[in-house]
């Protein structure tokens, strides 16, 4: 079960309580600060993917796990009807602190309402979770889209993090995904409880999105193996 520390980190950030970093790390890498203030960040801090998701969303828009609402606030003050989501309770809090109209509690296996845009962002596909539930993430996420509607979504082929100093890789091939991490984190002195968090590379995304009868097209790549895809209905 989880603590929600992540949302106790953005509830204080947002009490203006900031003294440190969420501190996270996976299976495959090393303790990283994951800085509280890149979670506040406005539209010019944001990479020219999530910039470029936000100048594509039309309609009425979901943004989904949206964390302290960065997107859904600024499609918001541009006059869009969004609703967000997430499944952390002090997320939402904060969220609604920072005058998000619409913002609910829940996740994403239980909004039953239409869009026309679907975001997923700062690694959406990482909601997933693990290889085995795309089809079942997907499958629901159409089942939300309007005619005409639209799923933006961002990841990462993570496979250079396999990559030794001098090019060689120690990927297991017969291992499961390579994009399927074990992700840890922790907040003063608190630790969360693992959970799995999936990135995925294009094909890998691609591939499932037509089983489902989804297209899947990449609008941009960004300025790290990652990438902004655009799925629609058939
Ligand atoms: C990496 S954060 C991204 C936050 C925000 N989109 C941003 O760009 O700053 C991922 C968010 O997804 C939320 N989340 C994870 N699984 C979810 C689910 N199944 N349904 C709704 N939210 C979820 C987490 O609580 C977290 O706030």
């Amino acid at each position: 079960m989880t603590k929600d520390i992540f949302g106790k980190a953005l509830l204080d950030y947002q009490n203006d309580n900031y003294s440190e970093d969420i501190i996270t790390w996976t299976n495959i890498s090393d303790k990283d600060e994951l800085p509280l203030p890149y979670l506040f960040r406005t539209y010019s801090e944001m990479p020219k993917l999530e910039q470029k998701a936000l100048q594509l969303s039309k309609g009425k828009i979901l943004d989904v796990g949206c964390g302290a609402g960065n997107h859904a606030l600024w499609l918001q003050e541009k006059g869009f009807n969004v609703k967000a989501i997430d499944c952390s309770k002090g997320a939402i809090d904060v969220c609604k602190l920072r005058g998000l109209k619409n913002a609910e509690h829940i996740a994403l296996l239980n909004e039953t309402d239409t869009f026309d845009t679907i975001l997923l962002l700062m690694n959406g596909t990482g909601i997933f979770q693990e290889i085995f539930q795309i089809a079942k993430y997907l499958n629901h996420l159409k089942s939300l889209l309007k005619p005409n509607g639209q799923i933006l979504i961002d990841s990462s082929d993570i496979s250079y993090m396999y990559e030794d100093e001098d090019g060689g890789t120690w990927l297991d091939l017969n291992s499961s995904y390579y994009g399927e991490l074990d992700y840890f984190f922790s907040y003063k002195g608190e630790e969360e409880a693992p959970m799995k968090w999936l990135y995925l590379d294009f094909e890998t995304l691609n591939t499932p999105c037509q089983s489902v009868g989804l297209k899947c097209e990449k609008v941009m790549d960004g300025e790290h193996f990652d990438y902004l895809a655009r799925i629609t209905l058939i």
